[in-house]
């Protein structure tokens, strides 16, 4: 049965304490990181109900220093889904303490494969993007995959035809 991106919605809310900062009192980017992974680990699970495992990690912006007290937002969607694999889409946000306004301060890009006890990659449901942002995410995502499996020496350059199709 096909899903939604809205089906694995997953909204973490947490603060960044003095533990979790480098010595310029901002969020270290490995917390960050981690903190990314497990609320895309809970996306990636609602979306296929079965283990995953973090394949790649595609793409980190650390666009804005989180200081310590910040309230953090992460908010993670699966934005395609392949045979067992899946893109999901991280979005993470600050909230301004007095007017409670919402700005973006980094996003990354995870790939997640959904596996059986053994280990073995097993298929998972086919997503369907509904708003104009999931779909722009969607029809990235193939280039993505390819670009990941090319570095990573799984894939032939000359067989990654979409993403090649951006340099023609
Ligand atoms: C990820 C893993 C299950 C892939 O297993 P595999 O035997 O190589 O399986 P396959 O080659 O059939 O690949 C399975 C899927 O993963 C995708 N994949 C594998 N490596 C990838 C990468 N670097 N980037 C993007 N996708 C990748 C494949 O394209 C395939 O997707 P599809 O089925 O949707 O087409 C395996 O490498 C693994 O278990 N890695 C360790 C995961 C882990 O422990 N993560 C925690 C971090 S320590």
């Amino acid at each position: 049965m096909k899903k939604h991106p809205i089906d694995s919605l997953t909204t973490v809310t947490d603060l960044v304490l003095p533990g979790e900062t480098n010595p310029l009192n901002n969020l270290f980017g490995g917390e960050l990181l981690a903190r990314m992974d497990r609320a895309a680990s809970i996306a990636a699970r609602r979306h296929c109900r079965r283990i995953v495992v973090t394949a790649s990690v595609n793409h980190v912006a650390f666009n804005k220093a989180v200081p310590t007290g910040s309230v953090v937002t992460i908010e993670a969607k699966v934005s395609r889904a392949f045979t067992s694999s899946m893109e999901v889409y991280i979005d993470v946000w600050i909230e301004d303490r007095e007017s409670g306004m919402r700005t973006k301060a980094n996003e990354g890009i995870y790939t997640f494969v959904a596996v059986d006890t053994t280990g073995s990659p097993v298929p998972v449901p086919a997503l369907e993007p509904q708003t104009e942002l999931e779909k722009q995410r969607f029809d990235a995502a193939l280039r993505r995959k390819q670009m990941s499996l090319v570095l990573a020496g799984r894939m032939k350059p000359n067989d990654a035809k979409e993403l090649k199709a951006l340099f023609d």
